[in-house]
């Protein structure tokens, strides 16, 4: 992966990669009190588009307002920060990752007076899990309690959780973890949300103990308006992942990645995910589609 790229944006200037620096003194590298985002961009016959910037710039400014971190800029302002660094970054389809945190001059877990930084870098990225079936597992570690932290915020504080299953999933040789939640139910994958199908119909966990909004959002619209396919919000226990035909998660980073096998206290179930004609490829390519400009009912959603 290369991620070096000409320029990063920060606090409105474009500086040379090699210049982009933060003292070790900074507090969110202490106290994880950074905010971000994930988005991609995609090339189209019609130069690279960002997917759905504008909800990814209303969720970074959520995410800040938890922390408190007041961004110097308007939303609108922050759009077109990220669509310029993309046209400078001479990367035609990637990720562009926003990051706004508590920078230098205050030490102490109480963060106000900290210099507010915010920076926007672009860079290549392919894909973010592998283009083949998946083998998952349910890891030992559970998500975060929702009244431990707000789930609904990306905080990169939180995301120790996350790492943690990364870590242990990686170790046995699966591609990617699954995380229960306080309860014991199926939350998300530690970077994706996870949908389930039986009888073309779409399952999946409901708000609440998992990162809401963008492309788990997106793929109930286009499995309903492309498909005709409902989704309940269902609380499903590991015991019963049997009862399901198909798996699949989704996310910025990982689009739609059928589901192989999911293992959990040593058994493996597996799913029809990655047959040719399953409910989960059709939803991948109804969603790689619209990301690539292909579909322009869905235009609206590209920048
Ligand atoms: C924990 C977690 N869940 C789900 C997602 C998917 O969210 P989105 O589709 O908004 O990118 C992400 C990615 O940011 C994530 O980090």
């Amino acid at each position: 992966m290369n991620i070096k790229t000409p320029y990063i944006w920060e606090n409105w200037k474009f500086i040379d990669w090699d210049d982009a620096k933060d003292h070790n003194l900074t507090h969110s590298l202490h106290y994880g009190t950074w905010v971000f985002e994930g988005i991609r961009f995609y090339p189209t016959s019609n130069w690279p588009k960002i997917f759905r910037l504008k909800e990814h710039i209303d969720r970074l400014f959520y995410s800040a307002s938890v922390l408190e971190l007041e961004i110097p800029f308007t939303k609108e302002e922050i759009i077109q920060a990220c669509i310029d660094i993309v046209a400078k970054s001479w990367v035609e389809m990637g990720y562009l990752r926003p990051l706004v945190y508590y920078g230098t001059w205050k030490m102490g877990l109480y963060p106000k007076w900290a210099k507010v930084n915010t920076v926007i870098s672009a860079w290549n990225w392919g894909k973010y899990l592998a283009d083949r079936p998946i083998d998952v597992k349910i890891s030992k570690y559970k998500r975060m309690h929702p009244e431990t932290a707000d789930m609904n915020a990306k905080v990169s504080g939180g995301y120790y959780n996350n790492v943690l299953v990364s870590l242990e999933v990686h170790k046995e040789g699966f591609d990617e973890g699954l995380l229960l939640d306080y309860e014991g139910y199926i939350a998300e994958g530690p970077g994706e949300n996870i949908f389930f199908i039986k009888d073309n119909k779409l399952f999946t966990p409901a708000l609440w103990t998992i990162l809401p909004w963008i492309t788990r959002a997106t793929i109930m619209q286009i499995a309903k308006e492309k498909l005709g396919i409902d989704t309940e919000k269902a609380k499903i226990l590991p015991e019963n992942l049997k009862d399901f035909d198909e798996a699949f998660f989704v996310g910025t980073a990982a689009e739609v990645t059928p589901i192989w096998s999911i293992t959990y206290n040593s058994e493996k179930i597996n799913f029809k995910s990655w047959e040719k004609d399953s409910t989960s490829n059709k939803i991948k390519d109804v969603y790689m589609n619209i990301v690539y400009g292909r579909d322009w009912e869905y235009s609206d959603w590209l920048s």
